[in-house]
């Protein structure tokens, strides 16, 4: 059977490319500006490289390391290092399986908006179309179906044949569109502005929040903390260096979201309009702004391509961590998984894709369903899987800290913060969390 043998990329290249596919993502292009906008540009900035650099980057090796050390999901992965800690695997996959059922509702608006600018079919007021979008009773689910399907079509053809060439294809047309976007950007009247409020320090906005908002950035930017990555690492090699990949993909992740912020705050502070993250952000103001831009429709599809990408990418990796717990703990195949995680991520995104609309009222805890998803992923799961990883990794799988840090006095300061710092600091973020 096809499925026996466990897969392994066809190059290094490859996985570097796919990992830093499924980091980069609408974290990057969205969030990541506005967070270091809004907590004092270049302040924010220093903090988030000293906590991505000391901090995330080790449960980054961790993940990887466990993949490649055992050569299997995130489920059996915990199962081997002790039955006890099954559970816990089975925590990482509803977290895989959680995130997508709000993340593909994004990419669902994303397919829309390059549709309309394709077609020419573009409406005068991103604001009331964008409503009238979501408040209608099927067509955000006809959309996230559509970005669902076409996701799944990667993890269904395998690692080589579907995840990698998506990942060479998507990812090199993302770093062409991102730095022509930036370079028009920055030829913009506003650019100097917005460059300003992006990167000049405000030390007067340095506080808690702005760490714990700095910590949870970097967690979900990594793509740490539901086995995404003990999943691409359970595809390595054994002569791969762990420690030296997880910086490299800490690199050109923190590249994207810097060039993210060059490519958008000049646009903002061109045309005037609040710099603000999210939805309304990326299907409202930048799309009005593009009406009015040097090059509109080129740089508009541009733009929506490149989120695309950056979706499609994350996306492929989701799946195919909940598509490997679901191979190697059911010993089904690699399709029969794709196709039931298909149906069970379709069908627990309905509730989330209709949040904006038919079940805007529905709240729980004063959220949507879709911010709830949000919430209880990115809050409270992501921050508990690491610290828990953290935790089995630093004081009870030495085998896994050595394959992750290697040896020298830079893995010795990473294993000290492992064992003594970490846990700490996530238990801490995860209480100021809820
Ligand atoms: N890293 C992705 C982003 O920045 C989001 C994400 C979080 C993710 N966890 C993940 C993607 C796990 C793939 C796998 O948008």
């Amino acid at each position: 059977m096809e499925d026996t043998k466990r897969p392994s990329w066809s190059s290094y290249i490859s996985f570097i490319i796919a990992a830093i596919g499924s980091a980069v993502g609408l974290g990057n292009i969205w969030r990541f500006p506005y967070v270091t906008g809004k907590y004092g540009g270049a302040v924010f900035l220093l903090t988030y490289l000293l906590i991505i650099i000391f901090i995330c980057a080790i449960p980054l090796c961790l993940e990887l390391a466990l993949g490649k050390f055992f050569k299997k999901d995130t489920i059996t992965c915990y199962e081997k290092i002790s039955p006890k800690l099954k559970w816990f695997g089975q925590l990482n996959l509803i977290t895989a399986i959680l995130i997508p059922a709000f993340y593909f509702v994004v990419g669902g608006w994303i397919i829309n908006y390059i549709w309309i600018f394709l077609t020419n079919n573009i409406p005068s007021d991103f604001s009331v179309y964008f409503s009238e979008l979501n408040s209608s009773p099927y067509q955000p689910i006809i959309l996230t179906f559509l970005f669902l399907f076409i996701v799944a079509i990667f993890p269904y053809r395998g690692v080589n044949k579907g995840i990698e060439k998506a990942n060479n294809f998507m990812m090199p047309t993302l770093a062409v569109a991102l730095i022509l976007l930036a370079i028009v950007a920055i030829s913009l009247p506003g650019a100097k502005e917005g460059l300003e409020f992006m990167f000049k320090p405000d030390f007067s906005k340095f506080s808690e929040e702005l760490i714990l908002t700095a910590l949870g950035q970097a967690l979900f930017t990594l793509s740490i903390g539901m086995g995404a990555m003990v999943t691409y690492g359970s595809y390595l090699n054994k002569d791969v260096n762990i420690k030296k990949s997880a910086y490299t993909l800490i690199f050109f992740d923190t590249l994207v979201s810097i060039l993210a912020g060059v490519m958008i705050f000049p646009v903002v502070f061109t045309y005037g309009i609040e710099p603000t993250a999210g939805a309304s952000l990326a299907f409202i103001s930048l799309p009005q702004i593009f009406l009015n831009m040097p090059f509109s429709i080129p740089c508009a599809i541009l733009f929506f391509l490149l989120l695309f990408f950056a979706a499609a990418t994350s996306g492929i990796s989701l799946m195919e961590t909940s598509t490997a717990c679901f191979i190697d703990n059911f010993k089904i195949s690699r399709k029969k998984a794709v196709v039931i995680l298909t149906l069970i991520i379709g069908i627990l995104s309905i509730p989330s894709a209709l949040s904006f609309g038919a079940l805007e009222n529905f709240k729980i805890f004063g959220k949507t369903i879709f911010d709830s998803l949000d919430f209880v992923t990115s809050t409270i799961l992501l921050p508990f899987n690491t610290l828990i990883i953290c935790i089995i990794c630093g004081w009870f799988a030495s085998e896994i800290t050595k394959e992750a840090f290697g040896e020298g006095k830079f893995a010795g300061l990473l294993k000290f913060l492992l064992r003594y710092i970490l846990p700490l600091v996530f238990a801490y973020a995860l209480i100021v969390g809820l």
